[in-house]
């Protein structure tokens, strides 16, 4: 692994004209591209050998959604994203001296992972840039396509511009993850196999980072059915579509951890803007919390894993964002399954407990021989698991003859919550719930 020394503080008190060195030549705020169709289908053709044509299928969610859903499984691409189609689309069209001399990324993950594979099969030599932040899971796997890894920058932000740099100083060509027109049309290739597979669709629900996947999509949906809306899927904690909507451009957002670290883009791009600025007809931000839902719901439903950003469809339906399409037929883009098994067993537990079905309180009991046995056996009387209990005798405010007594509990579902709330109150004086979920998700049964 290769390290590279950048200072993002020297570039900025750089001239503008080295400022605008670092940008990539294809994304130019100032020319910016509207992707064709013609190109997502020129796209379609070229990658069709190296792609999968992935399934989209009715969904298990169906009835639990109230809507006819149909997932577009891209996360089952060989490294487990979308991101391949653009990239292998990208490096075909590359010149000959080009591919000798290689190619330059930055990226979260999935980009990277599909530059480098691609990179490997068409023989072309690979530099990833990728924030400090980025995924374990997705560096490893770079590394095991031969690339050369450089992890460097805080974010995106940082790791784009050493990778535009390194493209200058090295002669590679900078490959831009969702701005890069040919990227946009590789995505939008998705948009192609849908409408292929899935009939009568009355809307297409595409998470959203940089923009590129949506506005391929949007390309190619709308260039066919005009009438299918097409919705995009941001978290909160990195909204950068929404906050060019508002601004009618593309501007930098202030972005937060988030559990869809593919989407943690700070500013959508120029092209992407350019070429779906009027073709989408909703974006939704969606809480942290629905995403982990959402996780847990794929696993439990429909045996598939999700990661973050790929399950953002899905929350925004379970949070009730899209409840106008009740009854209609919509595709969900699942566009990764890449997530670190560490951040799958937080993003599990979470979910468990947006759902109320992880509950923690803490409940005063007396000290006596057989107080606490008498509050585990009242909780175990109605099916409830006790996943942790701690006691605690010095801090106690009340009588010296009372312990207070903190549970986690593993219910049924959010009722099962309620039903064990409602009989702690009843036997007990002091008992206090943390972050009891307000309101129901949706049940977690399936069709
Ligand atoms: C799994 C996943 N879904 C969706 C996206 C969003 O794609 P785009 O950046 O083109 O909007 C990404 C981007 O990296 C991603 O990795």
């Amino acid at each position: 692994m290769e390290k590279y020394t950048f200072s993002p503080d020297n570039s900025d008190s750089d001239t503008n004209d080295s400022e605008d060195s670092l940008e990539d030549p294809v994304c130019n705020p100032n020319r910016p591209v509207k992707v064709t169709f013609e190109e997502i289908t020129s796209a379609a053709y070229r990658i069709r050998t190296g792609i999968v044509n992935t399934p989209c299928i009715r969904s298990h969610l169906s009835s639990l959604t109230g809507m006819d859903i149909y997932l577009k499984k891209d996360f089952l691409q060989h490294t487990g994203s979308f991101k391949e189609r653009g990239a292998r689309y990208a490096m075909l069209m590359l010149s000959q001296e080009q591919r000798q001399r290689g190619v330059v990324a930055a990226s979260l993950g999935n980009h990277a992972q599909a530059v480098c594979y691609h990179g490997y099969l068409l023989g072309i030599p690979v530099t990833v840039v990728m924030p400090i932040i980025a995924p374990i899971m997705k560096i490893q796997k770079c590394r095991e396509y031969n690339a050369n890894v450089i992890m460097e920058g805080k974010n995106m932000d940082e790791a784009k511009r050493i990778a535009v740099a390194l493209s200058k100083e090295k002669r590679l060509t900078y490959i831009n993850g969702y701005d890069n027109p040919q990227i946009i049309a590789g995505q939008g290739t998705i948009g192609l196999e849908i409408l292929e597979q899935v009939e009568d669709i009355d809307a297409v629900v595409v998470p959203t980072g940089g923009g590129g996947l949506l506005a391929g999509i949007a390309v190619a949906i709308k260039t066919l059915n005009p009438n299918i809306k097409i919705i995009g899927v941001e978290s909160e904690r990195c909204a950068s579509y929404a906050k060019a909507m508002e601004n009618e451009k593309p501007v930098l957002t202030a972005i937060e951890g988030t559990l869809a670290d593919g989407l943690a883009v700070p500013m959508i791009g120029y092209n992407a803007w350019e070429t779906s600025k009027n073709l989408i007809d909703k974006m939704v931000t969606v809480r942290e919390e629905w995403i982990a839902v959402a996780i847990l719901r794929f696993i439990e439903n429909e045996k598939c894993v999700v990661e973050g950003a790929g399950a953002c469809g899905l929350a925004a339906i379970l949070a009730g964002q899209l409840d106008e399409f009740k009854g209609k037929r919509v595709v969900l883009i699942l566009s990764g399954g890449n997530i670190d098994t560490t951040i799958l067993g937080r993003c599990l537990e979470r979910g468990l407990a947006a759902d109320g079905r992880l509950v923690k309180c803490k409940v005063t009991v007396s000290d006596r021989p057989g107080g606490i046995s008498e509050l585990c056996k009242l909780i175990g009387s109605i099916g409830v698991s006790i996943k942790d209990v701690i006691h605690e005798r010095a801090w106690v405010a009340s009588d010296v003859f009372s312990v207070e007594v903190k549970v986690v509990c593993e219910t049924r579902d959010y009722l099962h919550s309620i039903e064990l709330r409602d009989l702690l109150f009843s036997r007990y004086k002091k008992v206090k719930f943390d972050n009891f979920p307000l309101k129901s998700g949706v049940s977690s049964s399936t069709d």
